[in-house]
């Protein structure tokens, strides 16, 4: 009877516990593989990690949206639909917008930046 209790709390406990987790776990960030992206589509021209350019440096960009649980999507967002941005002379023009990376890719240089 014993034994049988046991394998009872496995299944019962332990099993959907480890399937919760795994749901939530995400991938480690590829930080080489962003930067290389962020590189490659010339974002880096604008957006210092820590240094402000003609955007905001990406670390006051982590910051500000460090409490928001839709910060992902709205930088998915904001750097593949390409919005208009006011730079830094007054005048707008439509900001950068990735179209030649898989949304993996995006997606790994949003949660870098964030990370920032
Ligand atoms: C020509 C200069 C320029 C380039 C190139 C550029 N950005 Fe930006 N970016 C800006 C400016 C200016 C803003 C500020 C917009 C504002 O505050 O209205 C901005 C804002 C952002 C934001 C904040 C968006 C938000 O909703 O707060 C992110 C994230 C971002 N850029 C990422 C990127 C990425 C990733 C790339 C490369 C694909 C890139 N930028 C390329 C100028 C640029």
């Amino acid at each position: 009877m014993k034994n049988r209790s046991n394998i009872k709390i496995l299944l019962l406990g332990v099993f959907p516990m480890l399937v919760a987790i795994s749901a939530f776990a995400e991938e480690p960030i590829d930080a080489d593989a962003a930067v290389k992206v962020a590189r490659s589509e010339s974002c880096l021209r604008c957006h210092g990690i820590s240094k402000k350019k003609e955007g905001p440096s990406y670390k006051i960009i982590a910051a500000f949206y460090k409490s928001n649980p839709d910060a992902v999507d709205v930088i998915y967002e904001h750097i593949t639909t390409g919005p208009k941005v006011k730079l830094t002379d007054g005048h707008a023009e439509k900001h950068k917008a990735i179209l030649d990376k898989s949304p993996e890719q995006i997606k790994n240089l949003v949660r870098w930046i964030l990370s920032q």
